[in-house]
């Protein structure tokens, strides 16, 4: 016991040391360690597991099937940034397996936890694996650029535009989802952020007017607020007026690259606006007075779940590909960014290497909680210190994906399978999240007179 607890104290001295930031390749070096240490996070690529998905989902392990989508998108940038190529044939692999009976990230095993957001978090590490020339797929198999457009495709399609709330998505896909009923801004922040990358991508201005309409609809509900603050969403019983005020860092992050690329494609003034009051604003919310991400909405009552234990590393590689297509921004974003991760890795002391990440980044202290989530943010975080060969491609300036504007096809009536055991546990905890989202309304409202968080 005594030599543990030495073995301990030694580690922990050592790990002062283990990820150094102060040069590119100790970048390098630190980042491929956390990639390792990510990656162990995932059986998917052992014999009889499923390839593309961690651990789950729920109740067969904590991981709902987009935190796979989430991983390869993480993996995707870390091949860009650091040139190693290591993950590329898992991430291949991966990537292809989970694309769908209709390839367009619905596989029919995922319904019961499929919403729009789910779908796109796929459909969004598809379109970065064609912004940054990601090795394309073998020709017989769906390509990077359809991939995407066969997400958006299924997305636009009228069936998910209904006229609750004026317009908008609902956060799920199939009606006998719990869920159908609440219309939230990281689904529409989603479609949102594929239509403006698709628009720059192809030129095309169509997925860019679904990207502005998408924006006037979350911003007229009131999600946006007056002084850019992002509210989680509301259920369509009320019209979307009982808003859940709470503000997490990825439904803001995904808002702000996707104006960045709406920015980028257009150069209006209309969107340099609209993507400096996001920032501004977020810089304060998320990263607060020290300069380090924050999730003001789970973090402080330790309410967060395995889902949002993934939301900083969303942040830090959204905020880091929007200082590339607006230039404008990289001042106020690349100083935050890297505060921010120095105080990420101090805190990777736990597990029994002595060097897995937990949650708490300000707390410079290791707060016992270990998972792939966390993990890949601290990757996300490293990773995107570097600077990258080159921002997002597009058609006309290198970029070789294969698209094709129909991918994905007219969405074809939902099938509903018959509800199994596994459905109904599932079911369960999706209840319970909405239950502790309500709680979250509730809290924040609690302090937010107090003016506590920012
Ligand atoms: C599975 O992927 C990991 C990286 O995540 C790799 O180290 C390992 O060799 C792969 N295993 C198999 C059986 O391919
Ligand atoms: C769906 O489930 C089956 C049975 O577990 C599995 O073989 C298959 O790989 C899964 N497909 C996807 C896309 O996960
Ligand atoms: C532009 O995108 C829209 C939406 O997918 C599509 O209907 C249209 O055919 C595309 N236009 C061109 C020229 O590819
Ligand atoms: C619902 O809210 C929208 C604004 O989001 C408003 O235009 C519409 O009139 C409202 N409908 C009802 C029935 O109150
Ligand atoms: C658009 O993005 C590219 C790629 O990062 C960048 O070089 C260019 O300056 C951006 N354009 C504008 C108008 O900001």
């Amino acid at each position: 016991m005594r030599l543990g607890a030495a073995l301990l104290l030694v580690l922990g001295v050592v790990n002062a040391e283990t990820f150094p930031l102060d040069t590119d390749d100790n970048i390098r070096r630190s980042a491929a360690l956390l990639a390792h240490d990510t990656t162990v996070f995932y059986k998917g690529n052992l014999s009889g597991q499923i390839p593309g998905i961690l651990p789950g989902p729920p109740p067969a392990g904590p991981y709902f099937w987009w935190q796979g989508g989430a991983l390869w998108g993480t993996l995707i940038d870390y091949w860009h940034y650091t040139g190693d190529p290591s993950y590329n044939e898992v991430i291949m692999q991966a990537m292809m397996h989970q694309v769908g009976e209709r390839k367009n990230y619905e596989p029919a095993n995922y319904t019961i936890s499929l919403g729009n957001d789910d779908q796109a978090f796929w459909g969004m590490a598809a379109m970065l694996a064609a912004e940054v020339n990601f090795p394309n797929p073998p020709s017989d198999q769906p390509q990077w650029l359809a991939l995407a457009q066969a997400v958006f495709n299924a997305q636009a399609s009228p069936e998910r535009h209904d006229s609750e709330c004026n317009g908008g998505m609902r956060w799920q896909i199939p009606r006998t989802n719990n869920g159908y009923n609440y219309k939230n801004t990281i689904a529409n922040g989603c479609f949102f952020n594929i239509g403006a990358r698709l628009a720059r991508f192809t030129g095309n201005s169509t997925y860019a007017k679904y990207a502005t309409d998408t924006w006037d609809w979350v911003q007229g509900v009131h999600y946006i607020t007056d002084k850019w603050d992002v509210y989680d969403g509301a259920h369509i019983e009320d019209n979307c007026t009982s808003i859940n005020r709470a503000q997490f860092s990825y439904n803001a992050a995904v808002l702000i690259q996707g104006a960045a690329f709406m920015w980028n494609f257009t150069e209006s003034q209309v969107w340099k606006d609209r993507l400096n009051g996001l920032l501004d604003r977020s810089l304060k919310v998320f990263f607060r007075d020290d300069g380090v991400a924050y999730e003001p909405s789970c973090e402080p009552g330790y309410t967060c779940t395995t889902d949002m234990y993934s939301f900083k590393g969303y942040l830090h590689r959204w905020l880091a590909q929007t200082s590339l297509v607006a230039p404008f921004t990289a001042d106020r974003i690349q100083p935050i960014l890297r505060s921010s991760t120095e105080a990420a890795v101090k805190q990777c002391t736990g597990g029994d290497n002595g060097r897995e990440c937990g949650f708490a980044w300000s707390s410079g202290k290791f707060d016992g909680k270990i998972g792939a989530g966390q993990q890949m943010s601290v990757l996300a975080a490293v990773t995107t210190l570097l600077d990258p060969p080159n921002g997002p491609l597009t058609a006309d300036t290198g970029g070789t994906s294969k698209g094709d504007p129909n991918a994905g096809g007219a969405p074809p009536d939902r099938v509903h399978r018959p509800i199994t055991t596994g459905d109904k546990a599932g079911a369960g905890i999706l209840t319970a999240m909405i239950l502790a989202g309500a709680a979250l309304t509730f809290g924040w409202m609690s302090w937010e007179g107090k003016d506590a968080t920012v």
